[in-house]
C-alpha cells in the first residue's frame, strides 16, 4: 500500500474514532457519571488504570478509552502526514493541528475532573471536540478528493449550484413584474445615487 493511502484510510479512521469519542462524552454527561472515576489518569487513585468495567466507572472509562485510541490515531495520523504529505502543505499542517488539539483535549479532559466538571470547562472541552471533529473531516475529504467516486463529485457540483431552471423561472417572473411607483427617496443629502 502507498503512503498516500496509508494516509487517507488513517484520516477516515481518525473521523470514525472522533465520533465514537464525542457519542461517548455525551454519554458520560446524559448518564451523570462524569466523577464515576473521580480522578486522572488513574480511576480512584493508586495506580488503578483499570477499573471495574461496571456501572458508572464503565461509562466514564470508555470515554477515556475511546479518546486514548483516537489520540493515538491522530498521532499516527500526523507522522503520516510528515512522511507522506510534504507535497500537500494544507493536509500537513491540518494534520499537526489535529495532534496539538487532541492532546489539549485529552489534558482538558483531565482539568475537568479535577474541577469537578466546572461548567465553563466542560464547555471548552465540548468546543475543541467539535473543532477537532471538523478538522479531522476536513483531512480525510482532502485526503480522499482525487478518489471520490465521478458521480459523487456530479452530485456535489449539482448540490452546490443554483437550478437553472428555478433561476430562469424567477428572472421571468422579475421581468414580468409591473414596475410600481419608485421607493421612497432614501438617498443621503451630498451623496450622488448610482440609479442617478
Ligand atoms: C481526547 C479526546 C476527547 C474528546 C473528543 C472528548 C469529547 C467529549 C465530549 C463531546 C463530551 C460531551 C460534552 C457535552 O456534551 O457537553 C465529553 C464529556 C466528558 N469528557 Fe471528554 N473528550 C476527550 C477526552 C477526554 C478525556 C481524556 C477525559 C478524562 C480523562 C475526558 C473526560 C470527560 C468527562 C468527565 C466528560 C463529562 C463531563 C460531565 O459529565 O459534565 N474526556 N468529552
Amino acid at each position: 500500500m502507498r503512503g498516500h493511502d496509508l494516509f487517507r484510510y488513517a484520516a477516515l479512521l481518525a473521523v470514525v474514532l472522533c465520533y465514537v469519542t464525542i457519542i461517548l462524552g455525551g454519554n458520560v454527561i446524559t448518564t451523570d457519571n462524569g466523577l464515576a472515576c473521580p480522578d486522572w489518569p488513574t480511576c480512584f487513585g493508586n495506580g488503578n488504570f483499570f477499573p471495574a468495567f461496571t456501572g458508572g466507572a464503565a461509562v466514564e472509562w470508555a470515554h477515556r478509552v475511546s479518546a486514548f485510541v483516537l489520540s493515538v490515531g491522530v498521532l499516527g495520523l500526523a507522522v503520516l502526514a510528515v512522511a507522506f504529505e510534504r507535497g500537500r502543505r494544507a493536509l500537513l499542517r491540518l494534520s499537526l493541528g489535529a495532534l496539538a488539539l487532541v492532546v489539549t483535549e485529552a489534558l482538558l479532559g483531565g482539568v475537568v475532573i479535577e474541577t469537578s466538571l466546572l461548567a465553563g470547562v466542560v464547555l471548552l472541552h465540548l468546543a475543541i471536540a467539535t473543532v477537532l471533529f471538523g478538522i479531522l473531516l476536513i483531512v480525510a475529504l482532502l485526503a480522499n478528493l482525487r478518489d471520490v467516486p465521478r458521480r459523487w463529485v456530479d452530485w456535489a457540483r449539482r448540490a452546490a449550484e443554483e437550478d437553472p431552471a428555478v433561476a430562469a423561472r424567477a428572472a421571468a417572473a422579475r421581468e414580468a413584474a409591473p414596475v410600481g411607483p419608485r421607493p421612497a427617496d432614501r438617498s443621503v443629502p451630498g451623496v450622488t445615487s448610482r440609479e442617478g
